[in-house]
């Protein structure tokens, strides 16, 4: 059985992990991909615009015992504000299950966080973005992030998809970014 995209999505990041490092949670929600970080790295800051999400992923960090994560009420689009360098960055588009779902990522702010993404990651550092596009917007995002990334400098980014094609409907896939330790050419 292959990997579901969100597997893959950690283990992608996880390849690259040491405990010291620093991560990001670009998208908090109730808090699985932080709790994920967070066993995982030094320090995790994560974000959400929603006030219910950091109830939610505070919680979640508290039953586990995970103290080493910075939660901001705080749109993504401003994390290079919060963190200068980071070895690895998640983010899972669309809404919030257990909440409003007209509240989802938007396209402007979504490319912009992606952006600083890019900008703050270290070399050899990886960003692993699930995209859930069957809603309102989504395809329109969808379309956005896939020129964005495919535009990515090839001598500074590696830019993977992993998707099903048989799938019906709109199946989440994952895009997995890793900035290049050397240059070539
Ligand atoms: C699919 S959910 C994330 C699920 C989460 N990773 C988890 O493990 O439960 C998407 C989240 O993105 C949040 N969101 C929407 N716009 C945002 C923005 N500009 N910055 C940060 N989070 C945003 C939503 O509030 C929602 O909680």
């Amino acid at each position: 059985m292959p990997l579901k995209p969100l597997d893959m999505a950690h283990e992608f990041l996880v390849q690259v992990l040491s405990p010291e490092d620093t991560t990001v949670d670009a998208t908090m929600g109730n808090g699985h991909d932080t709790l994920f970080l967070a066993q995982r790295s030094g320090l995790v800051h994560a974000f959400d615009i929603q006030e219910q999400a950091l109830v939610q992923t505070q919680q979640r960090l508290e039953q586990a015992g995970q103290s080493n994560v910075q939660l901001h009420l705080k749109g993504h689009e401003h994390l290079a504000e919060y963190v200068d360098q980071a070895k690895a960055v998640i983010f899972n588009l669309g809404y919030l299950p257990s909440a409003d779902k007209s509240l989802v990522t938007l396209p402007e702010t979504t490319l912009a966080a992606v952006k600083a993404a890019c900008d703050i990651l270290l070399p050899g550092g990886r960003i692993a973005m699930m995209v859930y596009w069957g809603h309102p917007g989504g395809p329109e995002e969808k379309d956005a992030l896939l020129a964005f990334v495919q535009d990515l400098p090839q001598e500074d980014y590696t830019v993977l998809e992993y998707r099903t094609l048989n799938q019906r409907n709109c199946p989440p896939f994952l895009i997995m970014i890793e900035k290049k330790v050397e240059k070539y050419g």
